[in-house]
């Protein structure tokens, strides 16, 4: 039987750590990807992780054409669907880049998996959805609240569409993975999270602060209701995250699925402070990072962290990357990229 999995999005950071899992666990990648936020580079890490060869395809999801000609070449078993803008900030000032792109993309591909007989779908979300929660940590039934944000929209309507295309259409199935916030690198620095310009995150704000790249860390406000001041969230490594993918692609192809449409949260079930994180990101590298206390940034969730207790149970999946090797994988792959 084919293994075939169309990425799309497979040379980002999220997507190039879910193919190296993927081909570990005997299945063939076929990357789609328009390079607007990545590099080829990325593939060949993927390459020498694992030894193998992978399908890179420098295709654009809004293009049906091109996305048509990989349908009608493979014979895919899963989509997983990382391909999407994700600026939160940029978002505002671009909102309709951010709708034609990423609820674009996702049209197209549902329309061309009915057309091609592909059932499964694994669609990236956010623990975005959820906004700042009247109650923690978070399950999949907290209730979504309005977003904030275009990006944040965009992630609730994709839901939604996968949701009613589900229900109406009879032979597709989907996972929605609402991801916490994914930090680190593959072990082997050869992969890791490109961010472009000035970073809004918060690890490759540290790491670049540490390489000296930037002056200073700024910690955006201590004057939260949270136990140190700083906000919390829950950070969850990439590799965990990645494997995540290929247990639901194995849940769905495996017919274990409970529902045609299933959501799970993806995190580690721990509430870190932005504090904390620094803390011990000096302590594992060894190294004292340049850092003061800002005012708060617009728009920031005071706390947010995941019950994983469904995840845990139903996919038989855990976090497992303790968040000190964590911060080492983050700092290992600054200093590779020199
Ligand atoms: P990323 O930018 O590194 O990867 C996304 C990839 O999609 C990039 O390689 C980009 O070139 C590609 N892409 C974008 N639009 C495309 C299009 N129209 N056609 C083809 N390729 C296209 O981002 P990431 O951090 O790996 O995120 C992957 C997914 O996870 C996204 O959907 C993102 O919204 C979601 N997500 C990310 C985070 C996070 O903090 N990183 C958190 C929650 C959800
Ligand atoms: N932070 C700082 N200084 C910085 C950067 C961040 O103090 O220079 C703080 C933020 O205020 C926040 C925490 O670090 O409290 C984490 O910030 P990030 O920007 O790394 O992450 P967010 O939780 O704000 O947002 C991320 C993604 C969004 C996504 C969201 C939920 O950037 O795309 O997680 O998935 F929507």
């Amino acid at each position: 039987m084919s293994k075939q999995v169309l990425v799309t999005g497979g040379s980002g950071y999220i997507g190039s750590h879910t193919c190296v899992e993927l081909i570990q666990a005997g299945y063939e990648p076929v990357v789609v990807d328009n390079l607007s936020n990545s590099e080829i580079d990325a593939i060949r890490g993927i390459e020498k992780i694992t030894g193998k060869p992978v399908d890179f395809n420098k295709v654009d999801c809004l293009d049906v054409p091109a996305l048509e000609k990989i349908f009608s070449t493979h014979n895919f078993v899963a989509v997983i669907h990382f391909a999407a803008l994700k600026a939160v900030g940029e978002s505002v000032h671009i909102p309709l880049d951010y709708y034609r792109n990423n609820l674009g993309s996702l049209i197209n591909l549902l329309t061309l998996m009915m057309k091609y007989d592909v059932p499964n779908i694994v669609f990236s979300s956010s623990c975005t959805v959820y906004g700042q929660a009247d109650v923690l940590p978070v399950t999949e039934q907290t209730p979504r609240k309005p977003a904030l944000a275009p990006y944040g929209a965009t992630k609730q309507m994709c839901e939604d569409i996968l949701r009613d295309s589900i229900a109406a259409y009879g032979k597709l199935k989907g996972i929605a993975l609402r991801y916490f916030n994914p930090i680190g690198a593959h072990p082997s620095a050869l992969i890791g999270e490109l961010p472009r310009g000035v970073p809004n995150n918060l690890i490759p704000f540290v790491t670049q602060t540490a390489a000296g790249i930037r002056p200073m860390l700024s910690i955006f406000g201590d004057d939260y209701n949270t136990p140190d001041g700083t906000c919390i969230r829950d950070y969850i490594d990439v590799v965990d995250l990645a494997k995540a993918h290929v247990v639901a692609v194995d849940r769905m192809t495996g017919g274990r699925s409970k529902a045609d449409y299933e959501i799970f949260n993806i995190g580690t079930g721990r509430g870190v402070s932005t504090l904390e994180i620094v803390k011990t990101f000096e302590k594992v590298n060894n190294l004292k990072l340049n850092y003061k206390i800002a005012g708060r940034r617009a728009g920031d969730i005071e706390a947010v962290w995941a019950d994983t207790s469904y995840a845990n149970k139903e996919l038989g999946w855990k976090a497992e990357r303790p968040l000190e090797e964590t911060l080492k994988s983050a700092w290992k792959w600054q200093q590779s990229l020199g």
